[in-house]
């Protein structure tokens, strides 16, 4: 097949490598290849630890997708940080968090081991000795969404920047948090902000959790790279780093970790996570036009995900297999037809601009 790919984020590049892999012919179009939410992502694959109630779904691709991670890496030839997540409860209605939370993944099956607050820093001594109690989370790891997008793009070649119209059997729209319309509706934008520091004595692995109430996570990396997230924010704005966003996330790193007071600071950033009416990722046919794949809609699990939504969009590209929960048709666009050939995308710097003349 001839496919175009609008999009090379993490998931829009991770569906053109698979392509590639199988033998398709593939252009991928994006102005700023790996410059949206891919960019700020702390990149946790943490299937256990971003579940909330009713989201069985979730967890069961992330569960999925994180045992594709260590052969993906691999083939990449990025680093997978595997030393697990502790989910750590700072003061007592903290540690209701983590507990409401331990119980959650019990009733799916997955029951983490609980730690006091002593024991969690025995294993964590970057913790702060104020924390009351973790969850130890020892298949939840990370990687470094920035290589990967930099390793999956010299595998598909650079993306094109130049919007003109090109051959092709299907598009696969993986364009983040907009989307061309008449689907625009079905992906909403949630603000993360995310801080980046260099310290000299790092977690050694991930550490997440409440602080005063506040989520947060602090997620390491091989060079003694940490990333600090994250707020979230429903918005309809541009994302923007705020001050108050900053002064947050500071507070709760500090008091969790306290050692990275010492840290240096690199980087503040901000994007859009791809949040869909049920929270859902869309991956399917687009509702009203059975030539456009919908790879959308990650909200918080793109870099999870990545690895399964790639699989998922091949094989329905080769096989017409279709995960129900996934079926972007499940919403109802009842406008969605495209009446136009030509799709133009949203008005914003960082998304894809492009069109499309073979429907
Ligand atoms: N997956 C982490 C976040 O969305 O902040």
């Amino acid at each position: 097949m001839r496919v175009l790919v609008l999009g090379a984020g993490i998931i829009g590049l991770s569906c053109a490598e698979e392509l590639l892999r199988r033998g398709h012919q593939v252009s991928v179009v994006d102005p700023a290849p790996g410059s949206g939410a891919s960019y700020a992502a702390a990149g946790m694959l943490s299937p256990s630890s971003e579940v909330w109630h009713t989201e069985r779904d979730l967890l069961r691709l992330g569960l999925s997708s994180i045992e594709l991670w260590p052969s993906y890496a691999g083939r990449l030839g990025v680093h997978l940080h595997r030393t697990g997540t502790l989910l750590v409860g700072f003061d007592r209605g903290d540690l209701q968090h983590v507990e409401r939370q331990a119980a959650l993944l019990e009733s799916f099956g997955a029951a983490p081991e609980m730690l006091t607050g002593s024991a969690a820093r025995r294993l964590e001594p970057t913790l702060s000795p104020r924390a009351t109690g973790a969850a130890l989370l020892s298949e939840d790891h990370s990687v470094d969404p920035r290589s990967v997008v930099e390793a999956l793009l010299s595998r598909v070649g650079r993306a094109r920047d130049d919007p003109e119209p090109r051959e092709c059997d299907v598009t696969v729209v993986a364009t983040g948090a907009r989307l061309p319309e008449p689907w625009s509706s079905l992906v909403r934008g949630v603000r993360g902000e995310i801080l980046r520091a260099h310290t000299d004595d790092p977690p050694t692995r991930t550490i997440r959790g409440w602080v005063h109430g506040e989520p947060l996570y602090v997620v390491p990396r091989a060079d003694g790279g940490v990333v600090i997230g994250a707020t979230a924010e429903e918005h309809d704005a541009d994302p923007v780093v705020t001050l108050g966003g900053v002064a947050r996330l500071l507070d709760s790193a500090r008091l969790l970790v306290p050692g990275l007071d010492r840290a240096t600071f690199i980087e503040a950033c901000a994007r859009d996570r791809p949040g869909t009416p049920d929270n859902v990722p869309l991956v399917g046919p687009a509702p009203g036009r059975d030539d456009v794949i919908l790879a959308a809609g990650f909200f918080r699990h793109g870099v999870l995900l990545a690895p399964l939504a790639a699989q998922l969009v091949a094989d329905h590209l080769e096989t017409g297999h279709l995960d129900p929960a996934l079926d972007p048709r499940r919403f109802d666009v009842a406008a969605a037809r495209v009446d136009a050939d030509r799709l133009v995308h949203a008005p914003s710097g960082r998304e894809p601009t492009y069109r499309k003349d073979n429907a």
